[in-house]
């Protein structure tokens, strides 16, 4: 192969792979043509003495004139006669930082792309997250209006489908508490209304002078008495079962001689009441322990019930008992009465609900006794039963847990 035939091929090279291939004689000529160097020009002799000095180079390289920057890579090669030239080749650093370039747009791109995306999903989820939770702020704020008539739709089965389910259910529970109250509301004005319109009835009776004996005179004076008592009798009442569903109630406990209570109570409502031809009988369980308890709230359950058989007994037996099972009390009151029944039986522990309105009036009942009771075995942590039968009795059954 001739030289100019070589030479033809390291051009070609150079094109190919996108770098100038100089091949220099040993006087500095350029036998190659290219970008850089034109053949037959004289080539850089600082160079070239150095690759004749040490073989081989690498090194950056700017061109004087376009300021262009290469990668240099020299060695020294025999060419005709021994005689030393160079091969030098020049990979131009443009196409590297290009190379650079482009990486470093494209980083730039995707880093836009995250930050858009990142942005479409926080946007997204918030949407998906903030939307329910305006709309609960919208509904609460209605709740805390008054309007009650609300209900969150389509909840979804996480966090804020279960804190949606809670605000709907607050509001039925808002609503029940409500219609209660207003019920109760107008019970206890109806229950204040009947004995003060009897007081001021029969005291403009007497003050018009509208009898005819002094026996009639007395009779609307003890009518008189009687409604002043059962008022003070139903404000306490009231009063009571307030503070009980405010949980105010604190408990006393002591050392309670269960049948030492049971007889005071025996006596007290004997005292109270007309038992007529009714007996009352108490069969305490043999031994029977002193129990830790609140005294006070045990005799007031137990004053309401007796009383309550006394009341609803014309004759027979009232009969009680009590007996310890492992760590609960049980006290039953059993008696002979009217009975209750079974259709009234369910509400019997409702406020103001009485089977026989009037004969409970006229008995002194203020419809507040039951619920009293059952208010207070709650907050001794008990439970209380009722089993009766219209013409036979009633029985009311209590369960306490007593630490002894
Ligand atoms: N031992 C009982 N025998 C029959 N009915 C009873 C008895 N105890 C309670 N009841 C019925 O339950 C109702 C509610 O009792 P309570 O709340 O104590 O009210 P009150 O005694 O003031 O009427 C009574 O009006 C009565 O109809
Ligand atoms: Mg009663």
């Amino acid at each position: 192969m001739d030289n100019q035939n070589e030479m033809k091929i390291y051009e070609e090279l150079a094109n190919h792979t996108k770098t100038e291939i100089v091949i220099v004689n040993k006087d500095g000529t350029v036998l190659t043509s290219s970008k850089l160097y034109k053949k037959g020009t004289n080539f850089d002799s600082e160079l070239l003495s150095e690759i004749q000095k040490k073989n081989k180079i690498h090194k950056t390289y700017v061109d004087a004139e376009t300021k262009e920057y290469y990668f240099l890579s020299g060695r020294s090669i025999e060419l005709n006669e021994k005689k030393q030239g160079g091969a030098f080749v020049f990979a131009s650093l443009d196409s590297i930082h290009d190379s650079i370039h482009k990486v470093k747009n494209y980083l730039i791109l995707s880093i836009v792309v995250a930050l858009l995306l990142a942005a479409g999903f926080t946007y997204f989820v918030s949407r998906k997250l903030s939307k329910p939770l305006i709309d609960m702020e919208i509904v609460t704020r209605k709740i805390a209006k008054g309007d009650l008539n609300i209900n969150i739709k389509k909840l979804s089965n996480d966090e804020i489908g279960s804190l949606a389910q809670a605000i709907n259910d607050l509001a039925i529970e808002l609503k029940d508490y409500r219609t209660n109250r207003s019920e109760f509301l107008a019970n206890i004005s109806h229950e204040l209304r009947t004995p003060i319109s009897y007081l001021s009835g029969y005291a403009s009776v007497l003050r018009k002078k509208l009898y005819d004996s002094d026996q009639e005179k007395e009779d609307y004076l003890s009518i008189i008495e009687n409604e002043a008592s059962r008022l003070t009798l139903l404000i306490n009442d009231l009063f009571e079962l307030s503070k009980m569903e405010e949980r105010k109630i604190e408990l006393y406990k002591e050392w309670v001689d269960i049948e030492e209570l049971i007889e005071g109570v025996m006596g007290k409502a004997k005292l109270r009441a007309d038992i007529g031809n009714v007996t009352i009988k108490y069969e305490p369980q043999k031994n029977m322990k002193m129990i830790l308890s609140d005294g006070m709230r045990l005799e007031q359950i137990l004053i309401n019930l007796i009383e309550n058989a006394i009341r609803y007994t014309d004759y027979g037996e009232i009969l009680i008992k009590s007996r310890v099972i492992k760590d609960k009390i049980i006290i039953s009151i059993k008696d002979t009465g009217i009975g209750i029944p079974s259709k009234d039986l369910p509400f019997i522990f409702e406020r103001f609900f009485r089977v026989e309105k009037s004969r409970s009036r006229e008995m002194g009942g203020t419809g507040l006794g039951l619920a009293i009771v059952k208010e207070l075995v709650n907050v001794l942590g008990g439970a209380i039963e009722v089993k009766s039968e219209v013409g036979i009795g009633t029985e009311f059954i209590i369960c306490l847990p007593i630490e002894t």
